[in-house]
């Protein structure tokens, strides 16, 4: 294996490159660049099936949300109540911001036309005529990006029909940034945002299916959920169901990141293993080791070498004890302070707690605080208690997901390395392992 030393990794997996496919491709985000590689063939074929087939059609692909829940899609589109005359809505999410993720902003960038049709493909499955895309407001390239793509698709006049309640009006493409501000990915707080309030997670049921935008029903959905759906009307619900494994089917974006000789992403099918992920990033850099990692962003509990032959799927991960998430698989070799990651990330959560629950908004500053001694080798004896117990007071006890995510690094961070929480009464982190020797944190 190039460049690395232990452990050796098997074959490489298999990759799928379907969303992925035009990236190399000269100006692949235009919109006759996308047309040549039968772009937009998907929409012609939507537009010859009722809302209800289409709502079928996914279902039988068995395509889950790619935004790190993996709700079925089909089934969350068939939660929209009956239509009664009034609007209802479809939402993208591209607010991304999970620590390690990073495979929406390339997609939208390198081929934001997958995600256009995918939207026009959804509105009319559910029955609207607009949709709106909330896009992170720090990434103002990929904003503009897709803002020329939604541009060049309602001038192309691929919009201007087959949409709504009654199939037959224009679709209204809004394109919207976000201020930066992590909570409003979560899908609530990201309506209430979009709504022009400050972004506060809302109180589910009801959700947004049935009371979403504006309190009307509302689908969200990933990025990459929404960029898979032309694939499944091109290629059908067959073929995407081939791939994968038994629950969790199709193709997926897995992001590696970190130690390795060629970080990048790759669309390969569930079950992919992250030992052949690594092998396909080149291995780990030259003279080291893996240490750990995390196989869907930092709201995800840790794993070790131990784990590295896992099946990447929804139903794997979480029977070894952790979650896939948003497939940011972020690794880090022997060089890397286990305590000063979850420091990192323990500071991120805390600074972006809403606020709106006491044991996220407490419990994340006391962490913060206790993990900045711990880095620093002046940590007290029972720190490390301290924290099992304030992480296990916001686990399940707070009013959204960030604070069982600010939670999680902590618990599985000292039930896999809990000596090195425990040196930091006395040596900082710097000591024991060099900031120089590693690039990443
Ligand atoms: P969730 O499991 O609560 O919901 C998933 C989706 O299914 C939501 O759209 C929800 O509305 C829908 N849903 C669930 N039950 C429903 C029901 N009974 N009726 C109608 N709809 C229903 O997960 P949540 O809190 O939305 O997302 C958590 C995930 O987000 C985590 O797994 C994490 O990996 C991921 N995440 C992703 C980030 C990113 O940057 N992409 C950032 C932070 C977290
Ligand atoms: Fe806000 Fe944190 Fe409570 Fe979520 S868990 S509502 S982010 S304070």
């Amino acid at each position: 294996t190039p460049g690395s030393a232990e452990p050796t990794f098997t074959a490489p997996g298999t990759l799928t490159p379907v969303v992925t496919d035009m990236w190399d491709k000269q100006r692949s985000w235009t919109l006759d660049a996308y047309r040549d590689a039968g772009g937009y063939q998907g929409l012609a074929r939507a537009k010859t099936m009722s809302a209800g087939e289409l709502v079928d059609l996914v279902k039988a692909s068995n395509l889950r949300g790619r935004g790190g829940a993996g709700f079925p899609t089909g089934l969350k589109w068939s939660f929209l109540p009956a239509p009664d005359g009034l609007p209802r809505y479809l939402v993208v999410n591209a607010d991304e911001s999970e620590p390690g993720t990073c495979k929406d902003m390339p997609t939208l960038m390198a081929n934001p036309h997958a995600l256009v049709e995918g939207v026009a493909i959804t509105s009319r499955a559910i029955g609207a005529d607009r949709a709106f895309v909330y896009v992170r407001g720090e990434v103002a390239h990929a904003y503009r990006r897709l803002l020329h793509a939604i541009h060049d698709a309602t001038d192309a006049g691929l919009l201007d029909d087959g949409f709504g309640l009654d199939g037959q009006q224009p679709l209204k493409i809004v394109a919207h940034a976000g201020a930066g501000a992590y909570i409003c990915g979560e899908e609530t707080a990201l309506l209430d945002s979009l709504e022009g309030r400050r972004g506060h997670p809302r109180l589910r049921p009801p959700f947004p299916a049935v009371q979403g935008l504006y309190a009307r029903p509302t689908v969200i959905n990933n990025v990459e959920t929404i960029s898979s759906v032309p694939g499944v009307l091109t290629r059908g619900a067959a073929w995407y169901s081939s791939m994968g494994t038994e629950r969790s089917k199709g193709h997926g974006l897995f992001s590696v990141t970190g130690h390795v000789v060629n970080p990048g992403q790759f669309e390969a099918p569930f079950g992919i293993t992250m030992r052949e992920l690594i092998e396909l990033a080149g291995g780990m850099r030259p003279g080291h080791k893996l240490k750990f990692w995390v196989p869907g962003g930092s709201s995800t509990p840790i794993f070790g070498p131990e784990e590295l032959d896992v099946p990447l799927d929804y139903e794997s991960v979480i029977g070894a004890g952790s979650l896939l998430g948003t497939r940011a698989l972020q690794v880090f070799d022997d060089t890397v302070s286990v305590v000063r990651v979850v420091s990192r990330w323990t500071e991120f959560y805390q600074h972006e707690s809403c606020g709106k629950c006491t044991p996220c908004r407490e419990g994340t500053y006391w962490m913060r605080q206790i993990m900045t001694r711990l880095e620093a080798g002046q940590g007290r004896p029972g720190d490390v208690e301290k924290l099992e117990d304030i992480a296990a007071n916001i686990s399940g006890r707070s009013f959204c997901a960030l604070g069982d995510a600010a939670a999680t690094p902590i618990a599985s961070g000292i039930k896999r390395f809990r000596s090195e929480f425990e040196a930091g009464y006395t040596t900082p982190a710097a000591e024991l392992f060099p900031p120089a020797a590693s690039s990443i944190v």
